[in-house]
């Protein structure tokens, strides 16, 4: 009945993501200065000439991975929000928590990977200069890094401050080094700050795309270059983006994993006033997935609608089986103002058991001789189950297993869900007008600490 009710708006979404495919269009959608802008997302998991993921861009990305396994001890990559979040995810589900502390054979020779400029944290950075200090000295001569610096406006002060502390760190310790720019492409007129410096200092370039916010980039080279750089399989990662964005062209809800998702969770807001949403992949590796997800959804729909009300929902980021042991209370027997997304991994990468050393004991008993992996999943199914007796919103997607492939189709699903969550709403999805009041407030502090001083 809640479906039928909405019947009108899903039709109406389903136009629009047509038409978006067709032409980029969306309606009402205005760039920061005030102009109709294209939202291009929708063509990104296809690799044709004239496409943002052309042959030669995937080309130049993989020519690069090469030139990182055969000359580079280790990259750091500098970004924050959509320059950050979708790259941190390919590296943790493809290289895992212990990466950078694997001989090069075990990483079959492509570098260790950091990340910085996520923060302004002098401790964070300056620790990083030493420990790559430590590598170089390690290694004992021959070592380089390289510094790829995200940033689509080419000025985030986070980026670009850690970037230059680190650049300067490395020439103080004499560390060879090189720097790649990703940035908005445009020359002349908008041309930005890091595009000019890069043209200046003839550092390699790579594209922040038009027509693709910060939230979406994971599918561009903003992403696909840290794939790159560590051997994750970029183009099994676009082809599940595929498979997933053919999946959701139909108009019929329940085949289109999209728009279903899109239009439970609207009702659930709407209707039944669930107003967070409790985002808990099961794994370690995926804490990252969270997080990249609460961007998306935040920066997406929390925004003023077309009729004036406010829409949104709080993400809260969690890992299973984690955060059964701190936030699962509350999710039970809180307040009914939310959903609980889980995912899940059918088939673990492992299939480590507990072993029976400890039969003796009945309460370890119990569990020795399950694998890990098992005991894992069971204890989301008891989390589901426990929280659908009382009537406690939930959903679970369940990846096959968690590879490139299944990664692209899973970030994919919840791209067009969002579109597909936005149209329903009635709120510009591709915009994101909040974060700009903090940062007209920012400039002039930061200056009248430089006269303080
Ligand atoms: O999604 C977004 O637009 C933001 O999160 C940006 O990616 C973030 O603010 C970083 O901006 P930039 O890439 O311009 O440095």
């Amino acid at each position: 009945q809640d479906i039928e009710e909405s019947f009108e708006r899903i039709a109406n979404a389903v136009k629009a993501s047509e038409r978006v495919r067709r032409s980029g269009v969306v309606d009402g959608h205005l760039s920061k200065d005030g102009e109709p802008e294209a939202v291009l997302f929708p063509q990104l998991p296809y690799i044709e000439e004239g496409n943002i993921n052309s042959p030669a861009v995937l080309h130049r990305l993989e020519a690069l991975g090469k030139h990182a396994q055969a000359e580079i001890d280790a990259v750091v990559s500098f970004g924050i929000g959509g320059s950050y979040l979708g790259g941190k995810v390919l590296f943790d589900v493809h290289c895992g928590e212990f990466w950078n502390s694997m001989s090069a054979e075990e990483r079959n020779q492509y570098p260790r990977l950091y990340f910085s400029g996520n923060n302004v944290d002098g401790d964070r950075t300056e620790a990083l200069i030493d420990q790559l200090c430590r590598e170089a000295q390690a290694k004992g001569g021959n070592y380089k890094v390289m510094l790829i610096v995200i940033s689509k406006s080419g000025s985030t002060i986070e980026p670009m401050s850690n970037f230059m502390v680190v650049e300067q760190g490395l020439r103080e310790a004499g560390i060879d080094y090189e720097v790649i720019a990703v940035t908005d492409p445009h020359e002349g007129e908008k041309e930005t700050l890091l595009h000019g410096l890069a043209v200046e200092k003839n550092w390699p370039i790579f594209s922040v795309p038009d027509g693709v916010g910060g939230r979406f980039s994971v599918f561009t080279e903003v992403g696909l270059i840290i794939g790159a750089v560590t051997g994750f399989a970029i183009r099994e990662f676009l082809d599940g983006a595929k498979s997933m964005d053919e999946a959701c062209q139909t108009g019929i809800v329940t085949e289109n994993p999209a728009l279903m998702n899109a239009l439970l969770k609207y009702i659930a807001a709407e209707k039944y006033g669930r107003n967070i949403e409790i985002m808990m992949p099961y794994g370690d590796n995926l804490k990252s997935l969270s997080e990249w997800y609460v961007q998306l959804l935040a920066e997406s729909l929390g925004k003023e609608q077309k009729d004036g009300s406010r829409y949104g929902r709080t993400p809260v980021v969690a890992v299973g089986t984690t955060d059964m042991h701190a936030q699962t209370q509350e999710h039970q027997e809180g307040r009914y103002n939310k959903i609980v997304s889980f995912v899940r991994i059918a088939k673990g990468k492992s299939d480590l058991g507990v072993p029976h050393i400890y039969d003796t004991y009945s309460k370890l008993a119990a569990f020795s001789g399950l694998p890990l992996h098992t005991i894992m999943n069971t204890a989301l199914e008891a989390n589901a189950e426990a929280l659908t007796s009382d009537n406690r919103f939930n959903c679970t997607v369940e990846l096959p297993q968690l590879n490139a492939f299944h990664l692209g189709e899973i970030m994919f699903m919840y791209c067009w869900a969002i579109f597909y969550e936005g149209q329903l709403a009635g709120v510009d999805a591709f915009n994101q007008p909040g974060v700009e009041v903090y940062k007209k407030l920012l400039g002039p502090k930061l200056a009248a600490h430089k006269e303080d001083k």
